[in-house]
């Protein structure tokens, strides 16, 4: 995809129908041709008129918040953001498991979390504790250390300084056709599908860019 305007909707890295049978294939079509392009949509009308904001990442539109013009700073938050997680949550699942996970972020959970059972658990807990719309997200803090978030609506982890390194879209659009309102069943079958390799590689990006 383009790294800045005129973004781009990034066709999916596997077929609609790959998560079956734990993310179903009309979930799948919805969330990336329908939810994600109206991101993708409203973001590249946003910044139609501004072409000194058109060079920017999605990653500088998020972190500065306030270096954006007053009347932009919402509607980029929710749109920019609205890509940002959305390409983000798709790039790290897969229809093809591939555990057992990488020992750079196992021993990176274990220390954080003091097993990756445990790391699962309260992710899971966190998860349902999720109000509305938003997503959990497993985060490097400014110490290195793995963390939990959460995060409302389409807000990222970008502009409070944390480096993603896996998000759960906790929307009921990500869920509702197959597991109508059973959440828990949802993140059950999401820890199915997730790229572990590609987390790995999330995390080891991550602890570069962290001084
Ligand atoms: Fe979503």
């Amino acid at each position: 995809m383009n790294k800045h305007y005129p973004f781009v909707n990034p066709p999916l890295p596997y077929s609609y129908q790959a998560l079956e049978p734990y993310i179903d294939e009309k979930t799948m079509e919805l969330h990336h041709d329908k939810h994600l392009q109206t991101y993708v949509d409203n973001l590249n009308h946003i910044l139609e008129p501004y072409p000194t904001l058109q060079g920017l990442s999605l990653e500088e539109l998020l972190s500065c918040p306030l270096c954006l013009p007053s009347g932009l700073q919402i509607p980029i938050k929710n749109n920019a953001g609205g890509v940002y997680n959305h390409i983000f949550y798709f790039s790290n699942l897969t229809p093809a498991p591939n555990l057992p996970i990488p020992d750079t972020l196992s021993d990176a959970i274990t220390a954080s979390f003091g097993s990756f059972d445990a790391m699962k658990d309260n992710l899971k807990k966190t998860a349902l504790s999720v109000f509305g719309s938003g997503y959990v997200w497993l985060v490097l803090d400014k110490n290195k250390t793995l963390a939990l978030m959460i995060t409302a609506n389409q807000d990222t982890p970008l502009s409070s300084g944390f480096c993603p390194v896996l998000n759960l879209d906790v929307w009921e659009h990500a869920y509702y056709l197959k597991h109508y309102n059973m959440r828990k069943d949802y993140i059950d079958d999401w820890f199915s599908v997730i790229n572990w390799n590609q987390v790995n590689q999330n995390y080891i990006s991550c602890m570069k860019k962290i001084p």
